[in-house]
């Protein structure tokens, strides 16, 4: 398994001055790779602070074509083209206010993975679900449709992030516990599903992730990274989740 891959959703929040600032005060070392999801507008002006620093920017929402008549539209080849590696699918903000289904999210993958990105499909349960013990069920059934698709000649990387819904934004993350349990089951269902394959598939936790509660997380089997909001919109916050195994 490669390095933890530490993943800021900065969501539509940020400024032009604002990431100046942010990618300045960043303190990036080696023990983890990072990368930037920002507003799509601000892709550019992010990969000009970074420089020639290890961290790449991607992009929290693409369409399922590569050009037309979609206006408001970006297509993965689009950001692409301007220097985005990564794609975040799937994300519960769009599934719930975009009213986005699995397969619309498949169809997101496959475009991502068909324009040369990496891409980062999320997945994760309501709280109604967890309460009604559904939580594995409702996260299989999102997997296995969002991953029919022949991933065996794939050169890019497709990552999974468990976000339990409830735990985003919320202030109170997954017990490691319940992080723990539900990224074992994610692993053997990877498995089942992609062979071999599945073992290699980094699995990320989201949902309330902060300076403190982050290397207990990243510690915990199965969970090769993390997915983070509000906690990455500050250097010294996403600095500290960047450097937890230090
Ligand atoms: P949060 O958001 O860290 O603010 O809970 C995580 C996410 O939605 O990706």
């Amino acid at each position: 398994m490669p390095k933890p891959l530490i993943v800021a959703n900065w969501k539509m929040n940020g400024s032009l001055e604002g990431l100046k600032d942010f990618f300045e005060k960043l303190d990036l070392r080696e023990y983890a790779e990072a990368v930037v999801l920002p507003p799509a507008v601000y892709i550019r002006d992010c990969i000009s602070a970074i420089g020639n620093r290890a961290l790449a920017v991607g992009i929290q929402n693409i369409w399922t074509e590569d050009a037309g008549a979609f206006t408001g539209e970006i297509s993965a080849k689009m950001a692409r083209d301007i220097g985005a590696y990564w794609a975040l699918v799937g994300h519960s903000e769009r599934r719930q206010l975009q009213k986005e289904s699995d397969e619309l999210v498949k169809q997101k993958l496959e475009c991502s993975l068909k324009a040369g990105m990496n891409v980062i499909v999320c997945v994760g349960e309501t709280l109604e679900e967890r309460l009604s013990g559904q939580a594995e069920s409702v996260v299989s059934k999102q997997l296995k449709k969002v991953l029919a698709i022949d991933l065996t000649k794939i050169q890019n990387e497709v990552v999974i992030a468990y976000e339990p819904i409830w735990a985003i934004g919320s202030g109170e993350s997954a017990t490691l516990e319940e992080v723990k349990e539900m990224h074992a089951f994610i692993r053997n269902v990877l498995l089942g599903v992609l062979g071999t394959l599945g073992a290699n598939v980094r699995i990320l936790y989201g949902g309330s992730v902060t300076a403190e509660n982050s290397a207990d997380l990243i510690k915990q089997d199965h969970v090769n990274g993390l997915l983070v909001g509000g906690a990455s919109l500050k250097a010294d916050s996403f600095s500290l989740i960047l450097n937890a195994l230090d």
